[in-house]
Formats: structure tokens, C-alpha cells, sequence
């Protein structure tokens, strides 16, 4: 047996303003997205914001469900219609932020594991890293580049196929 250890690079920021000026502009708008969602079943907002390599923003909020597992997730929401609309441009880079209804969130909201599997698709797809942007209603401001950082072991297209042995 043996154990191996896998190092993921996480960058920390105690406030936004140390960021760059796009990073910024993208937590931005990610805080404005939080507005448009639909979330009275769990009171807690959230709010994505894609940038695309043409400097287009899409952004989406969690909408829920009466039937909970027909909603969606902030970032789901905005990838899958990035990659609707504009199949063809690179997703650059995704900011995250949250407002929960009755209590501060003073740290980062990090994705949920469905979501890191989408954003691994789409990094995958596209044959680029995106840069992800973790931030709560305030507070420190947590970034990484490259799903890796945050679905190590991912699985991925090739598993599909069958590996012939001999
Ligand atoms: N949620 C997101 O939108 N993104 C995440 O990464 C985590 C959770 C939503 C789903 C649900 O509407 C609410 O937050 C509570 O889980």
C-alpha cells in the first residue's frame, strides 16, 4: 500500500480589493446575480457570475423547487447557459457569493460537488483552466485556477471508454 498525497494551490485575499481589477468587476456582479434568485425554501442566495473570453458576463442564481431536487445551483444555472448560448467561447473565469436570509455569511462560499463536476466538463471541453472566485456576503475572498484545485480525481470523458488491457 502506499499513500499519496495530492497538493491543491489556494489563493487567499482578505478583502476584494486585493484582487485584480477583473476579478473584482466579476465579484461584483456575482453579489448583483444573488438578487434574481428564487430560494424560499432554503433562504439562502447565491449568485454566479461567468466571464467568457470575449469579455461577455452571464450571470444565475439558484432557483428552487417545491420539489427540491428540481432546482439548480447558482453556478449550474449560469455555466449551462453560458454553454448554451455561446458554445464556441471559453469560459475564463466564475465568481461565487451568497446572501442567506436570516445570517451573515462571512466566509466563502465554495461550489457544490456537482457543480465542480460541471465546471471539470466544461474546462475539459473548452481545453482551458477557469479561474474560480469564492467570496460570502463579505469577508475574505478565496481563488483558484483549475478545477483540479478543487475536484481532485475527477472523472472525466475517458472513463467511458474501455481500456484494452491485452
Ligand atoms: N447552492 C448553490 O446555488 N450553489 C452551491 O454551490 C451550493 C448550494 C444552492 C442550492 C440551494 O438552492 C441552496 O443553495 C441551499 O443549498
Amino acid at each position: 500500500m502506499e499513500t499519496h498525497k495530492i497538493t491543491i494551490n489556494i489563493e487567499q485575499y482578505t478583502q476584494p480589493n486585493e484582487l485584480t481589477q477583473e476579478d473584482q468587476n466579476l465579484l461584483l456582479e456575482a453579489n448583483n446575480a444573488v438578487d434574481n434568485s428564487y430560494a424560499p425554501y432554503s433562504e439562502f442566495h447565491v449568485g454566479a457570475a461567468v466571464l467568457l473570453e470575449n469579455g461577455k458576463i452571464i450571470k444565475g442564481s439558484n432557483q428552487e423547487n417545491s420539489a427540491y431536487p428540481s432546482g439548480l445551483c447558482a453556478e449550474r444555472v449560469a455555466l449551462f447557459y453560458a454553454n448554451s448560448q455561446y458554445p464556441d467561447i471559453a469560459v475564463k473565469a466564475i465568481a461565487i457569493t451568497a446572501k442567506a436570509d436570516h445570517f451573515i455569511i462571512e466566509s466563502p462560499i465554495a461550489p457544490c460537488g456537482a457543480c465542480r463536476q460541471v465546471m471539470a466538463e466544461t474546462e475539459h471541453r473548452q481545453k482551458n483552466k477557469i479561474r474560480i472566485i469564492m467570496q460570502g456576503t463579505n469577508g475574505p475572498v478565496i481563488a483558484t485556477t483549475g478545477i483540479e484545485n478543487l475536484l481532485p480525481l475527477v472523472f472525466q470523458e475517458e472513463k467511458l471508454k474501455k481500456i484494452n488491457k491485452h
